[in-house]
Parts: structure tokens; C-alpha cells; sequence
């Protein structure tokens, strides 16, 4: 039924889809970047503004009492979604690269001194790559980075030889921005076996996956709502309690205390310890529907499907003897990397523009790994649930198209 449902006409949920690139139909395969949003989520936000507005937490009259009751509820539903154990452990953030910020600065005062060592990936996205590059050159510690096979998956063999009394932590994405690879959950449990913590950067995963991060057994797990069909502007930290209790607090300001005085302050519990100041409570309402609005599809039914139309792209490209895919692994999904031969990224993009299709071309904020790669930057189409395989024949006609118009010049 779901199955069916996916098929035909989510596309109908989503307004900004009804757009006309010159004349064609917008096809949008840039999910990676950002998700559109279903008309519930975009409506949510005008009701909430209209109608509950106010500050959270912070009175007594009916408006804040409604604006904190819909606040708490999208903590309640982010927490069910993933599979978090406590309310206590869903931070509300700005996006994933602020989450990601909060654990490097707060996890190495309470855990770190200098020449300890983290582990990353060569195939990070900047924003679980920077937060830890400040801690390298700030305090000395010492990162090591994951090499990948030729299909973009880890090299968990060279994981391991990373691994010395000095590592404290494994930060890796959940599922590659680039490659569309899903990362072997045989990382967490080779870090379990050696007392590493681990963050799992779950930004596309956790719309493409059924992520449940009491099975994944995860410390930390973090990801934006604008790629979850939910509005910019809320990010979330999922962060064991017992870890995050430990863990000195990140932005002092309001909200965030249980007592000042002038000579000090003690500080709120969980979660509210990690929320100083006005919260992004309008957004998280809105990613609280965007969350609703999946459910009512099901993640199962997203996954499967997400999945048959990546593997018919990945068919359907792997036939044009003038496309370069940088991924032919099978687990995989939502995302494939691709260059034409002989043309720049930026200029099949801009190809494809003309055509109403939206794809990225660059480095995805990756430069690490293009420099791997060797290029300057690749053309990236990603998938969301208002996508189908029509639109995936049409984007097949377009690179043709592409390819002898850039032959032919
Ligand atoms: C894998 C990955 N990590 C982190 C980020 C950063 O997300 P945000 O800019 O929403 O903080 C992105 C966004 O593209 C991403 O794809």
C-alpha cells in the first residue's frame, strides 16, 4: 500500500515540485543538499506562528504553554524515530554541524589531553572534519583518517591498525554524502571491543534509513532537519544520557541554568543543558511533522524504495560507456557520484539545469576526498521519496543529450 503510495504521488505533496524550469518539469535530484518539504510541514510552520507563538519554557500564560507543549512533543517524536532510550538524550541544535561542534569541544575537556587520538574517515563531510581539526590545532590532539576501498566504503582492516591506547573516539559518517555508502556496523562494534566512543555523522542517513541508535549502539548520533523534509534552521544531538551528564556544558545563556549568582551558576539538567538561549522551537515543531509525515509512509517502505531507484539509476548509467560512477558498491543508496568524460562537473550541471534537472557539482564539501579521487569535483544526483523511475529515464536522455552537445562543440 506505502509501496504504491511512494510510487505514485508523493510528488503531489510537495509544491515546489509544480515548478517549471524553463518549460520542463522540475526534477529535483538534489536531496542530498536539502530535502523540499510535503505542504503539511510548510503549513505547520505558518499555524505555529499564527496561532501558538511564543517563547518556550519561560511562562505561564497559555500561548507559552502551548508553543513549549508542541516544542517537547517533537523531542518526543525525534526520540521515538531514531530509537533514542530518553527525551533526555535529543538535543535541539541549528543543524548537524553545531551538533557535531557541541560533542568535539564538550567531549574533549571531559575526556582528552593532548597526543590523544580520534579517528575519522578520508571521506568526511567538512563539518565532521573541522570541529576536530580545531581540537588538532588547539590542543594537540591527534587525528588518523579511515582509508576507503575503491567503492567508498571503509577499510575496516585499516581501521583497526589505527587503533592505539591513545584513541578515544571514532567520528565517521553514517552514510557517505558522496558515495551514497552505508557504513558496516561492524566499525561500532570493532570500537566497542577497544572502549572507543563513537559518533556516527547520520545527516543522510537519517533520511534514507531506518536509523535506531539503541540497536546502532552509537554514543552519538547527529543530523539536520532540512534533509529530513523538516525546515533549516534545527539539528539534532542524540547523545547517550549517561555521556551527555558527564559532559561540561557547550553556550552558556539562558535557559541553560538551574542557579546564577554573580559568582557562578549550576546548571539545567538534560536536555536544557545544551540549549542556551531561545530555542529553535518553530523548526523543531516543523521537524516534528516532517517525522509524522514520514512515519505515515513508513522508513521500511522509504528504504526499499529508495533503494530499486538508485540501483535502476546506477543500472541505467552503468550502460553509458561516457559516465564515470564513483561508487559501484551494493550497499549503497540515494546517491550517486558521477563525472562525464572530458566535461567539468559545473557544465553537465548547468546542462541538466536547462533540462529542469537540479543536481549538485562540486566538492560536497569534501575536499579531502576529491583530492583522493583525484578530480576537482564530481556531479552528484540524489534521491528523495518524490522521485521515480520516469524521472530517472528522463535524466538518463539528458546526459545523453549532455554528452554529444559537448562532443559535437
Ligand atoms: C554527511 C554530512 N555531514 C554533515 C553535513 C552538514 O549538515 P548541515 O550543513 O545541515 O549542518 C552534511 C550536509 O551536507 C552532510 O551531507
Amino acid at each position: 500500500m506505502h509501496q504504491e503510495q511512494l510510487k505514485k504521488n508523493l510528488r503531489n505533496d510537495f509544491p515546489s515540485l509544480t515548478k517549471k524550469i524553463l518549460s520542463n518539469d522540475l526534477v529535483y535530484f538534489d536531496t542530498a543538499a536539502s530535502a523540499q518539504k510535503p505542504s503539511v510541514v510548510i503549513e505547520a510552520l505558518g499555524d505555529f506562528y499564527a496561532n501558538h507563538y511564543s517563547n518556550v519554557s519561560r511562562g505561564v500564560h497559555t500561548l507559552c504553554v502551548e508553543a513549549t507543549f508542541k516544542y517537547e512533543d517533537a523531542r518526543k517524536k525525534v526520540q521515538k524515530f531514531i530509537n533514542a532510550k530518553s527525551e533526555n538524550e535529543i538535543i535541539f541544535t541549528k543543524n548537524a554541524t553545531e551538533s557535531i561542534n557541541l560533542v568535539a569541544q564538550t567531549y574533549f575537556k571531559k575526556f582528552m589531553q593532548s597526543g590523544d587520538e580520534i579517528i575519522l574517515s578520508v571521506m568526511e563531510h567538512h563539518s565532521n572534519l573541522l570541529p576536530w581539526f580545531f581540537l588538532r590545532d588547539n590542543y594537540g590532539v591527534i587525528l588518523k583518517f579511515i582509508n576507503i576501498d575503491q567503492d567508498g566504503q571503509l577499510d575496516l582492516d585499516h581501521f583497526q591498525s589505527l587503533i592505539t591506547d591513545k584513541t578515544k573516539l571514532v567520528a565517521i559518517t553514517h552514510l557517505s554524502n558522496v558515495f551514497g555508502t552505508i557504513t558496516d556496523k561492524k566499525i561500532i562494534q570493532i570500537s566497542r571491543e577497544n572502549n572507543l566512543h563513537v559518533l556516527l555523522d547520520g545527516c543522510q542517513s537519517a533520511s534514507h534509513l531506518k536509523v535506531d541508535v539503541t540497536e546502532l549502539d552509537c554514543d552519538f548520533f547527529v543530523f539536520s532537519g532540512h534533509k529530513l523534509y523538516g525546515p533549516s534552521g534545527i539539528g539534532v544531538l542524540y547523545g547517550k544520557e549517561n555521556l551527555l551528564n558527564e559532559l561540561p556544558p557547550f553556550l552558556g545563556g539562558g535557559g541553560m541554568i538551574n542557579e546564577v549568582s554573580l559568582d557562578g551558576a549550576t546548571y539545567a539538567a538534560l536536555p536544557a543543558k545544551y540549549e542556551a538561549g531561545t530555542p529553535p522551537m518553530v523548526e523543531a515543531y516543523g521537524l516534528g511533522v516532517a517525522i509524522d509525515y514520514i512515519n505515515n509512509i513508513g522508513m521500511e517502505n522509504v528504504e526499499l524504495y529508495e533503494k530499486e531507484l538508485t540501483d535502476y539509476a546506477s543500472q541505467k548509467m552503468s550502460d553509458l560507456n561516457f559516465v564515470n560512477r564513483y561508487s559501484n558498491s551494493i550497499n549503497k543508496t540515494s546517491i550517486i557520484s558521477f563525472n562525464l568524460k572530458n566535461i567539468h562537473a559545473h557544465e553537465v550541471a548547468s546542462f541538466l539545469d536547462v533540462e529542469g534537472i537540479a543536481v549538485r557539482a562540486g566538492h560536497h564539501c569534501c575536499q579531502p576526498l576529491m583530492k583522493i579521487l583525484d578530480v576537482p569535483a564530481t556531479a552528484r544526483a540524489s534521491f528523495g521519496i518524490y522521485n521515480n523511475k520516469h524521472e530517472v529515464d528522463y535524466f538518463i536522455d539528458a546526459l545523453i543529450k549532455c554528452n554529444s552537445f559537448f562532443s559535437v562543440k
